[in-house]
């Protein structure tokens, strides 16, 4: 009997009791803008940064309305101007070369290599084209961030961190998003908190912060903030930085919380689930599983693999076969963009010269998501229905 996989790769779990409980109380008091507080009250948004920046060990933290207005929020708040070149991934979802864009910046592309992490080669040679790097974790494969730092400090480069598929992540001990002068954490619905849209940023740069404040929204409130500097600098920065309203409201907030706390809970299950999942392909001839580094925290809330130097055909085959079988498989080398499988060239804003290696990799990859509403056993019924897809497409190309 053919084996068939019947659940949602979309599907999401609910938010804990906790959350809903806390969204009704905001909801019955009506205070929902961040600044709306009865007197003593300190308000959800604000305790929320407050306690992200302790979970991530940083000293200040601005909650935000999506992952997007993160990073453009970045890039103005270390200075990037219209016109600035900016370095990016080439390999990456498309709101990140969009916020670089949203400034009137230019990103320029960097490859990507088999690991799928940023190329480290090209981003030594590209360095001196660009003062600020905006680095995704795309898809939450952490590149090594000490050399990656190293690079970067030499050449002066200031690092924004793109962790939307790293919270909760690590790279030798550092949580993703604390190498750099400024990270950035999406709080949407597919992501490792889920409050529907959202975003946060954290920093130890007290001027970052304060500009990343006034940027947010906060008109001259922002000591309603209790993750943010003191008055003492927002006076340098206040006259000087526009308002482009981008607030996290404490309905969001209120969600989040809870969630924030279950976090390396969270992660351990989607862990679990991936481990499953890579014990299963392990070994598929044609089909190369992404071996995750000793030093990498990862957070298997997706994952990858490549059919790599595979023709086009063959790899729609697979598509199509598992898709029949219930499994959804997204293929960043298609050559149009579908749904959110996007690369440089789709960024047609942004021209750059072909990048070959690193479209040798994007041919080959293929992507799911892993919702935690998967069990383990659907996690191997998952596998072993690639692995037979795999096996039987590789097996017909190999006879012809
Ligand atoms: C890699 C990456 N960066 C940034 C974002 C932007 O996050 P948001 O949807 O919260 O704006 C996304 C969202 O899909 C993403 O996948």
């Amino acid at each position: 009997m053919t084996e068939m996989f019947t659940g949602s790769f979309t599907q999401q779990e609910p938010i804990p009791d906790e959350g809903i409980e806390a969204a009704l109380t905001v909801l019955r008091h009506g205070r929902l803008h961040r600044y709306n507080l009865a007197p003593g009250e300190l308000g959800e948004a604000a305790l929320l940064e407050q306690e992200f920046a302790a979970q991530m060990g940083a000293k200040y933290c601005l909650a935000v309305t999506s992952g997007g207005y993160a990073l453009s929020t970045a890039l103005r708040a270390v200075g990037v101007k219209p016109g600035d070149p900016v370095l990016s991934n080439a390999f990456t979802l498309a709101p990140v070369p969009g916020a670089i864009a949203s400034l009137g910046a230019r990103p320029v592309f960097v490859g990507v290599t088999g690991d799928l992490t940023i190329d480290l080669n090209d981003l030594a040679a590209k360095a001196g084209q660009a003062r600020v790097l905006l680095l995704s974790h795309m898809r939450g494969h952490i590149c090594d961030m000490d050399r990656l730092m190293e690079i970067c400090d030499a050449a002066g480069v200031t690092v924004i961190e793109d962790c939307a598929h790293t919270m909760g992540a690590a790279w030798n001990g550092v949580p993703s998003g604390r190498y750099g002068a400024v990270g950035c954490y999406s709080c949407q619905t597919y992501k490792h908190v889920n409050s529907g849209e959202g975003g946060l940023l954290v920093t130890d740069d007290e001027d970052i912060a304060a500009r990343a404040v006034i940027l947010s929204g906060s008109y001259m409130l922002y000591e309603r903030h209790l993750a943010a500097p003191g008055p003492e600098v927002f006076e340098r920065v206040k006259y000087d930085t526009p308002n482009i309203s981008g607030r996290m409201d404490n309905l969001r907030a209120a969600i989040l919380r809870p969630q924030l706390r279950d976090l390396d809970q969270q992660v351990a299950r989607w862990n679990q689930r991936y481990e499953v999942l890579e014990e299963g392909l392990r070994g598929v001839p044609g089909l190369t599983v992404i071996d995750r580094p000793e030093a990498e925290v990862y957070v298997g809330s997706s994952f990858q693999f490549l059919l790599q130097d595979w023709a086009g055909d063959k790899v729609q085959a697979v598509l199509r076969r598992c898709a029949e079988r219930g499994v959804e498989l997204k293929w960043f080398g298609a050559p149009e963009p579908h749904g959110f499988t996007s690369r440089y060239d789709s960024w047609r804003y942004a021209p750059t010269s072909p990048m070959p290696a690193t479209d040798r990799v994007l041919a080959g990859l293929l992507d799911m998501r892993v919702p935690l509403t998967f069990s383990l056993s659907d996690c191997a019924l998952i596998a072993r229905i690639i692995r037979s897809e795999v096996g039987a497409v590789f097996q017909k190309t190999a006879n012809s």
